[in-house]
């Protein structure tokens, strides 16, 4: 196992490319399931997340090329069952039962267990599939989902916390091989969401409505092969923005996408950092003092969860008391008592974090739990005195497409180890 340590202190400048989304990235893989022709997909991140992606897809039975990020899927068949041992590396597997269900019109798909960052439920998606007339069983840890035909319907699909992105794209794949028409009321907006819906619709369905809280889908008989470009990764390049106002003399993200990028520059404008736009660029500048934050996770076009380890790292050493609470998955803060370790003065009241800035971290080893608060640990050791050693790696391989080596282009001192 890999440990990644950083020597706090080394300001960053420069420039990085940002990856294609892994978000968008795995359910338009599973949905390269819904025809029998090939779909090629560009700007496919290098992560392990992508790899279990397509050793799923290769145990369906789906024909995999790969060259430096562009994928070609063939499934000219595809079986239907996605047993325990190949899903079970990967909570987001379960995107595929949609397309299957949409093709096969049967899936059996090992249920994902639990997560650090929460409950994870996918009670939703299962809602969905009922509306769309299939029937469904849990037996020996697999669901399995069946129905002679599909019908189009009307679902709402908003939860407890909110809409559900892969529930959105799960349901969306199968209804646009449905017959007539479904309404999905409650949709989730995120721009994962649409690059799917893009995706779908090169392929020959027909969904209006992506981006907003309500999808129309027109059922088709079949769907073609298509190509296509994943669209830059949010997260990604937000982490390098807030790993930029941290340790930053001036650090600029390319090839990202800043329309996307709204909640989480406003956020870092209000703690008084600059921000210069360009078309597909966006630069982060240092600022005097930075100011403390009221900050809340929402679903798109709010500020999104998966940046909120990284901005605790950054707000754990700005002056005042900043407060962040954690809306849509209120018990993600597995990164809070790691970052006490290094210094940080936080104190967790239910969803929210009441943090209280202080002068200095001291680099310390601590663990990654999950992707997000393992970026977060990465960014605090930026800026604390010492090395912080960050073990358990695999997490941040998961997401973050060469996570250390873009950070030593930009000026870091960082290193991967084995542990
Ligand atoms: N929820 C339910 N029932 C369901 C589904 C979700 O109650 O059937 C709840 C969840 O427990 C949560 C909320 O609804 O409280 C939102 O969850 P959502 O379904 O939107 O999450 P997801 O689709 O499983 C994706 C991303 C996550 C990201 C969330 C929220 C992928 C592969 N994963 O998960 O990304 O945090 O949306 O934006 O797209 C990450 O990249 O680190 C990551 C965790």
């Amino acid at each position: 196992m890999d440990k990644i340590l950083v020597h706090g202190g080394n300001g960053l400048a420069g420039s990085i490319k940002i990856s294609g989304s892994k978000n968008s990235a795995l359910p338009i893989l599973a949905a390269t399931l819904l025809t029998r022709e090939p779909c090629t997909i560009h700007r496919v991140p290098d992560l392990s997340d992508t790899h279990y992606m397509l050793q799923i897809l290769m145990h369906l039975g789906a024909q995999v090329e790969r060259a430096s990020g562009t994928v070609t899927v063939t499934a000219e068949k595809t079986d239907s069952v996605a047993p325990y041992d190949v899903v079970r590396k990967m909570r987001a597997s379960v995107c595929v039962l949609g397309p299957l269900l949409g093709r096969c019109k049967e899936a059996t798909v090992a249920l994902p267990g639990g997560c650090v960052i929460g409950d994870r439920p996918i009670d939703l998606h299962l809602k969905g599939f009922e509306a769309l007339g299939a029937a469904m069983r849990v037996q020996g840890g697999d669901v399995k989902v069946f129905a002679p035909k599909l019908n189009g319907a009307v679902i709402n699909l908003r939860g407890k916390f909110g809409p559900t992105v892969l529930g959105t794209d799960n349901v969306m794949m199968a209804a646009v091989l449905a017959e007539g028409t479904t309404v999905i009321e409650g949709a989730a907006a995120e721009p994962e969401v649409c690059d799917l819906a893009d995706f779908l619709n090169k392929m020959g369905a027909k969904i209006e409505g992506a981006g907003t809280r309500r999808l129309i889908i027109e059922g088709v008989k079949e769907l073609h092969g298509a190509e296509h470009d994943i669209i830059p990764d949010r997260i990604e390049a937000g982490t390098f923005l807030v790993a930029g106002a941290i340790a930053g003399k001036g650090v600029t993200i390319n090839r990202a996408e800043p329309q996307h990028l709204t909640a989480i520059t406003n956020a870092l404008t209000g703690c008084g950092f600059k921000i210069e736009a360009k078309k597909n660029s966006l630069t982060v500048l240092p600022n005097g003092v930075a100011k403390p934050l009221e900050l809340e996770t929402e679903p798109y076009p709010g500020f999104p969860t998966d940046m909120q380890a990284q901005m605790c790292a950054l707000l754990s050493t700005t002056d005042g008391i900043s407060v962040v609470t954690e809306n849509v998955f209120p018990q993600r803060y597995m990164h809070v008592a790691e970052l006490k370790r290094m210094g940080a003065n936080m104190q967790l009241e239910g969803s929210t974090a009441v943090i209280q800035g202080v002068h200095r971290l001291t680099g310390a080893p601590v663990m990654a739990s999950d992707l997000r608060a393992s970026a977060a640990l990465v960014l605090a050791g930026l800026k604390a005195e010492g090395i912080t050693e960050v073990s358990r790696v695999y997490h941040i391989d998961r997401g973050y497409e060469h996570l250390d080596e873009k950070l030593s282009e930009l000026g870091a001192h960082i290193e991967r180890v084995k542990e």
